[in-house]
């Protein structure tokens, strides 16, 4: 296999917290490793754009702690196309560029096995996403923030809702994925947590929260984006009719739970898998992602990460029930 000189990186799909601590750390592995490193910007929109530039260590100081990507993300429509990646794998080769660290979602994984099937260009993948949905990874980069962030805007929408008695459903990002509704709802002693994995009839929620009203009047529900079709207002509606004396009220978090500085948490899960990544490549590895299991850094072939769902510990919705001292 021929020796690897150069690499790029990018940052692809929904940008998460860590992103930039992902970019620093991948970087500056490549330069300790006698490597040369191109940022890409924008996500595959950059290759194929040919918008990328060579970093040293000083384009990554001081980014650790920034939200966001100082690369730019994008959903690249280009790169679904077979002209698109040809045109992306011409512009590498005129840069020498012999590998590629994508970080993002599985989205980004599917790009990066299509690109690599029709290309000779070695691939790896680091998991980013507020939504911790990638199958082969205990955690991504972005979620711990995220589920920080959800916690403290829910405790202070719980002060509004006990001093008006006042039930909310609050949303959350999760368009197919629970995880962040399940978990911020157990941490902010939810009283029901809706999951598109669980679509239960409307029927059990209203009875879980009458039988919640003899104790409480003010409540709240987590709901995950992607639980009803129609969305968190439609199933506010449907509660509203069925229990009128209920004063109920809608939050939508939206995309504040993308931003902001990654916890301590994600800075170290980002510096390790960006370091990992690099070392794989040396290692002659490719079409892998690079996870976290147990605490251990492991490689995950894209094949499984992309054919394969992350299952919802649905045992933590019994759990939230326990707590509440809910029996159906
Ligand atoms: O995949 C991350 C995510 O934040 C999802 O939870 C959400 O459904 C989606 O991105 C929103 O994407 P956009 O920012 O493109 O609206």
């Amino acid at each position: 296999m021929k020796k690897i000189k150069n690499i790029g990186v990018l940052t692809s799909g929904g940008d998460s917290p860590g992103m930039n601590a992902a970019v620093r750390a991948v970087v500056r592995t490549a330069i300790y490793s006698n490597l040369k490193v191109f940022a890409i910007k924008n996500g595959y929109d950059g290759i194929i754009d040919d918008n990328m530039i060579e970093f040293d260590i000083l384009n990554v100081s001081n980014i650790l702690q920034k939200g966001g990507t100082i690369l730019g993300s994008a959903r690249s429509k280009g790169f679904r196309t077979k002209e698109g990646r040809q045109q992306a794998f011409d512009n590498l080769k005129k840069h020498d560029i012999d590998a590629l660290i994508v970080i993002g979602g599985d989205g980004t994984f599917r790009g990066a096995t299509d690109f690599s099937q029709e290309h000779d260009i070695p691939c790896v993948g680091m998991p980013a996403t507020i939504d911790n949905d990638i199958y082969g990874t205990d955690h991504t980069i972005g979620y711990d923030t995220a589920l920080n962030t959800v916690i403290e805007a829910v405790d202070k929408i719980k002060d509004t809702a006990s001093s008006h008695g006042r039930l909310f459903f609050v949303e959350v990002m999760g368009r197919d994925s629970g995880e962040l509704a399940l978990t911020s709802g157990l941490a902010c002693g939810a009283e029901a947590v809706l999951v598109p994995e669980q679509k239960d009839d409307i029927s059990k929620l209203v009875k879980k929260l009458v039988k919640h009203h003899e104790r409480h009047r003010s409540g709240i529900i987590l709901v995950a984006e992607g639980y009803k079709e129609g969305g968190t207002y439609q199933i506010a509606d449907l509660v509203r009719k069925k229990l009128p004396d209920f004063d109920v009220r809608v939050s939508i978090l939206g995309h504040m739970q993308r931003g902001g500085s990654p916890s301590a948490h994600d800075r170290l899960l980002a510096s390790r898998l960006g370091s990992g990544a690099v070392e794989a490549l040396l290692d002659d590895q490719k079409s892998i992602m690079i996870g976290v299991v147990n605490n251990e850094v492991v490689h995950v072939p894209f094949k499984k990460v992309t054919k394969k769902n992350k299952p919802l510990d649905i045992s933590l919705l019994k759990l939230n029930d326990i707590l509440n001292v809910y029996k159906d």
